[in-house]
C-alpha cells in the first residue's frame, strides 16, 4: 500500500496535480487527497485552484461542475461510472417539459444534475446553501426545486415557500425515514443527531427540533456541517443520518467522540467506486477526462456562479 501512496504522491507532483475528494470516499482515498469536503466545498476549491490537473474522487457531476467552473484545467475522475441516482431523475428534456408547464418560473437546482439540466436552470443550490439561495429569490417568483423532493420539502418548510417539487430521491437517503431515526433515538437518548436534508426524515426531525424541548439535539446539516458542528460541540456522542463514509473524517477530527450511523447500510455504491489503484491509473494515464462541450459549460456557468456569488 505504502508503493502505491508514494507513486499517487510523485505523480501529484509531477502533473501538478490537485486530488478534490468528497466526504463520502473510502477513508484510503481521504488521507491521500489535498481537500475533503462537501459539494459547495469541493466547488469552492476547483475554482480557486492553481493546479493545472483536478483529480475528482466523488461521483460524475461533481467533476463536470469542476470542469465547468475551472475550463482550463484537466479534470479527471478515477471511474467514469461512478454516477448518482438523484441527479438521473432528471434529464434536461423533462426540465424543459417542466418549465414549459410553469412558464416564468424561477428554476432551483440542486448541485447533484447533470451538465445539461444546470444549463437549463437560473440558480444552482447544494445541501449547505439551499435555504440562503432560495430566501435571496424575490417572493412573488414562483420556483420549480429539483431533483431532491426531501431537500426541497425542507427548504420550503424552514422558508415558508411554497414551491414546485421535482419528485426525485437518492436512494441512500430516502431510506433513512422516521423509523431510523426514532429506533436510534430510543438507543442513544443523549446524543446529538446530525441529519442529512436528503433524508426520508429531515422536514419531520426539522418540525421536531422546533416544536419539542427535548428535540433541542437535532441538527441538519450538509456533511460538512455536520462536521464543523462537530468541531464546536462538547458533546461526546453523535447519530449521524447520511453515508456512512463521513464516519472517517468524523473520527479523525474528533477521535474522543462516539460516533453511530443511524443506519449501517447508508452506503453509496457509487462513491466507494473510487479506489487507490483506480485514483494512481487515473493519474498516470490521465484517464477518465470530464469535459462539458462549451456551448453547455457556458450556460450552466450561469446558475453555479449565482450560487457561488451568494454564500
Ligand atoms: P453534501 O453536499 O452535503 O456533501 O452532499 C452531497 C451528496 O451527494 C449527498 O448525498
Ligand atoms: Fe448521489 Fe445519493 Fe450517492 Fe449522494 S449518496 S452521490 S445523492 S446516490
Amino acid at each position: 500500500m505504502n508503493d502505491i501512496i508514494n507513486e499517487i504522491n510523485r505523480l501529484k507532483k509531477e502533473k501538478n496535480a490537485v486530488i478534490l475528494a468528497h466526504n463520502y470516499q473510502i477513508p484510503e482515498i481521504q488521507d491521500i487527497a489535498d481537500f475533503v469536503g462537501d459539494s459547495l466545498g469541493l466547488s469552492q476549491q476547483a475554482a480557486k485552484t492553481d493546479a493545472d490537473v483536478i483529480v475528482f474522487c466523488g461521483v460524475h457531476f461533481m467533476a463536470e461542475t469542476a470542469s465547468i467552473i475551472s475550463p482550463d484545467k484537466k479534470v479527471l475522475i478515477p471511474d467514469p461510472e461512478a454516477g448518482c441516482s438523484l441527479a438521473s431523475t432528471i434529464d434536461a428534456e423533462q426540465l424543459i417539459a417542466w418549465k414549459k408547464e410553469h412558464p416564468g418560473a424561477v428554476v432551483v437546482s440542486y448541485v447533484n444534475t447533470t451538465a445539461e439540466v444546470k444549463a437549463e436552470s437560473d440558480y444552482c443550490v447544494t445541501s449547505s446553501n439551499a435555504v440562503k439561495v432560495v430566501e435571496s429569490i424575490p417572493k412573488e417568483k414562483k420556483i420549480l426545486f429539483l431533483p431532491d423532493r426531501f431537500l426541497g420539502m425542507y427548504v420550503s418548510a424552514v422558508t415558508g415557500r411554497n414551491m414546485e417539487i421535482w419528485n426525485g430521491a437518492c436512494h441512500v437517503h430516502e431510506k433513512i425515514g422516521d423509523i431510523n431515526f426514532d429506533d436510534a433515538r430510543a438507543k442513544h437518548p443523549n446524543a446529538e443527531f446530525l441529519i442529512h436534508p436528503e433524508c426520508g426524515c429531515s422536514t419531520s426531525c426539522m418540525l421536531k427540533s422546533q416544536l419539542y424541548f427535548d428535540c433541542k439535539n437535532i441538527h441538519i446539516f450538509s456533511t460538512e456541517g455536520m462536521i464543523n458542528y462537530v468541531k464546536e460541540s462538547d458533546a461526546d456522542e453523535f447519530v449521524i443520518a447520511t453515508e456512512v463514509g463521513i464516519l472517517h473524517r468524523l473520527k479523525k477530527i474528533k477521535p474522543q467522540s462516539n460516533y453511530f450511523p443511524v443506519s449501517d447500510e447508508s452506503v453509496c455504491e457509487y462513491m466507494k467506486m473510487i479506489t487507490l489503484e483506480k485514483l494512481y491509473e487515473s493519474l498516470l494515464h490521465e484517464k477518465y477526462e470530464v469535459k462539458v462541450p462549451e456551448e453547455i459549460a457556458q450556460k450552466a456557468r450561469i446558475p453555479i456562479d449565482r450560487m457561488l456569488s451568494i454564500v
